[in-house]
Order: C-alpha cells, then sequence, then structure tokens
C-alpha cells in the first residue's frame, strides 16, 4: 500500500510545505515548478526550511543532506512517469488547475493517484478535464504544511475506493491525519473558519479593537495558537478574499460576504507575510505593527 515516489505540482507556500513533508517522510520526491524556469529559488527555500529543522534540534545535519538529495527539483513533466502519486498544488483558479491536471495526467502510469490541492474549488468541475476520474481525489492542506496534522479528504462519485483507501495511507505516510469529506465549498475547516476570519476584519474595520486587541482577545479568551487577523495574514489575505468569493457565490450566504476593509488591502497588493504586508506590517519580522495604511484608509473612510 506504501510507495517510494511522489510528485508535488506547483512550488509555492503549500507545495513547498507538501514537498518537505514527503521528503522528511523517507519519500523521493519530484518537485514540478511550472512557471519560470529558476529552479534555484524553491531549492534555497526548501533548504532554509530544513535548516531551521536542524537549528532547533530536530533534525541532524545527515538527515538535513538526506533529505535534500531525496527531491529532483525541475520543470520537465517527463520525470512523472515513474511517480505512484502525484499532489498538484498550482494556483487555486478552475481553468488554469484542470489544464495542468490534464497535462500532467498523460505522463502518468495507468496505477498512479492523482490529487488535487485545492481548498474551494469544485472536484468535479476538475475532474471533467481528465480522462480517467476514478483515479482522482481532492485534498486540502493546511497553513503551514509541515506543522499542520490535518487533510481534508474528499472523493469524487467516480473516485474507486481501492483508490480512496491507498489514498488515506499515503497521506498518514507523510505524516498527515486524513478526514473523509464530502465535495463541498469549503470543505469543513473553511465553512467554519472563512466566516470567524471575515468577521475579525470586519470587527477591526468597525473600530471595535486594535488589531492586537482582537488577536490577543481571541488567542487568551480562547486559547487558539494565533489571532484571527494575523491568522488570515499567514494564510494570505488574497486566498481569505478568493475563498469569501467562492464561497459567497456558492452557497449565497451573507456569513461569506468580504468586508470592505479586505478588498481594500488586497487591490492594494497588502497580501499579508507573503508580501511584507497585511494586518500587520512585517518589515521587522520578529516586532510586526500594525500595517500604517489600515489607519490612514481608516481615516479616510470612516
Ligand atoms: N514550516 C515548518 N514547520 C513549522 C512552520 C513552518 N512554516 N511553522 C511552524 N512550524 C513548526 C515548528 O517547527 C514547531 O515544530 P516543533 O513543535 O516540532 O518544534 C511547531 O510548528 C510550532 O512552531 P513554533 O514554536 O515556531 O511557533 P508556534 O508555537 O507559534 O506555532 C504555528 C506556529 C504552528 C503556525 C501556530 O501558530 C499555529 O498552529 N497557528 C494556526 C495555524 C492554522 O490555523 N492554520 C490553518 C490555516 S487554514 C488553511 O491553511 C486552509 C487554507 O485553505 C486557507
Amino acid at each position: 500500500m506504501t510507495i517510494q515516489k511522489v510528485a508535488v505540482i506547483g512550488c509555492g507556500q503549500m507545495g513547498l510545505g507538501l514537498v518537505e513533508c514527503a521528503a522528511i517522510a523517507g519519500l523521493d520526491v519530484v518537485a514540478v515548478k511550472l512557471t519560470a524556469s529558476d529552479l534555484d529559488k524553491p531549492r534555497r527555500s526548501f533548504l532554509k526550511s530544513l535548516e531551521r529543522r536542524v537549528e532547533r534540534g530536530k533534525m541532524s545535519g545527515e538527515e538535513r543532506d538526506a533529505a535534500l538529495a531525496r527531491v529532483q527539483f525541475t520543470s520537465e513533466l517527463e520525470s512523472l512517469r515513474d511517480c505512484e502519486w502525484v499532489i498538484e498544488s498550482c494556483v487555486e483558479e478552475l481553468d488554469a488547475k484542470g489544464k495542468v491536471l490534464a497535462r500532467v495526467e498523460t505522463f502518468l502510469s495507468d496505477d498512479a493517484i492523482l490529487t488535487t490541492n485545492t481548498s474551494s474549488l469544485k472536484l468535479r468541475d476538475l475532474a471533467r478535464y481528465l480522462k480517467n476520474p476514478a483515479r482522482f481525489l481532492g485534498l486540502h492542506f493546511f497553513n503551514p504544511v509541515p506543522a499542520m496534522k490535518l487533510v481534508e479528504l474528499s472523493p469524487i462519485a467516480e473516485t474507486g475506493d481501492s483508490v480512496i483507501k491507498r489514498c488515506e495511507v499515503l497521506c498518514e505516510q507523510i505524516g498527515k491525519t486524513p478526514v473523509r469529506i464530502k465535495d463541498t465549498p469549503g470543505y469543513v475547516v473553511n465553512r467554519l473558519l472563512v466566516p470567524y476570519l471575515l468577521h475579525a476584519i470586519e470587527t477591526l474595520e468597525h473600530g471595535t479593537a486594535s488589531a492586537e486587541a482582537i488577536d490577543t482577545a481571541m488567542k487568551l479568551g480562547c486559547g487558539h495558537p494565533m489571532g484571527p487577523l494575523a491568522l488570515a495574514d499567514l494564510i494570505g489575505l488574497d486566498v481569505v478574499f478568493a475563498m469569501a468569493k467562492t464561497m459567497h457565490s456558492e452557497l449565497r450566504d451573507s456569513r461569506y460576504r468580504a468586508p470592505s476593509l479586505l478588498r481594500r488591502l488586497v487591490l492594494a497588493g497588502h497580501l499579508g507575510r507573503k508580501s511584507n504586508r497585511g494586518i500587520y506590517d512585517y518589515t521587522d519580522a520578529k516586532n510586526p505593527t500594525v500595517n500604517a495604511a489600515i489607519s490612514i484608509d481608516q481615516a479616510a473612510t470612516g
């Protein structure tokens, strides 16, 4: 049931997290970067993450080198021919993802499992791009991937039972706990989480409390590891906005309506940690402060 070789398509934040989990679990990994050709960038990020493990005493130098040697960074889909499991983790857009999945499928052996990491796209829409949907299912991993244990596993009507069972074992092989969920917008976690994040941003916009006060309140009042505004920045404000739009149009529920502050920040390119500014400003990474653009924006609109 277990495998030796996995492919991850896409070397963004989620993709690289998956590469790290698989390499540390002892799998050989083909990491495919489809856009541009600078393969050194994801390799450097991967190495940096491994170095942090070494610094924290979680991994030896030999283990780091072995994990590094197990990963092949490439932009060639030819390398997928002997992979037993593919996790596609590209941009969250139906047509772009569907086309990548269709191209990937042409390189796979008959018994390879094809999965997509998606948080809000409908799997049955993605499956329309495929010749063999019986080997296809959705996986939803969480950010930061190496630290979060959950994966929401969502088959479609055509997915074979043995594929589902095999995939559950594979998720466990890379250290994740799978929970099986119907192909529904947001699955379980985002269905509950997104209204919470949007409500926190709205609470900030209404001036009920400062960003720090909102985050401290939820951390200490509810025992959450981080507050909702810091979490929105970690996920990416563009991702939160995109999820809200998709879920609002799918579920027709006002709880998923994006507050205007979120829209304005995304339009201004303040996307959270990845762009150094979101709700908070991470220019001084150890001491984030509230993004000055928010108070200016609130003074102008309030
Ligand atoms: N990469 C690898 N490992 C990481 C990591 C990263 N980026 N960030 C944290 N970790 C690991 C650390 O190595 C550490 O591991 P250890 O216990 O084995 O030493 C552990 O996580 C705890 O890290 P720290 O001590 O540095 O920091 P914290 O205790 O503050 O934890 C956190 C950081 C894990 C991010 C924690 O704040 C947390 O759990 N936050 C909530 C994250 C969350 O809710 N994610 C879900 C988002 S929703 C989502 O992703 C869905 C999508 O569709 C939008």
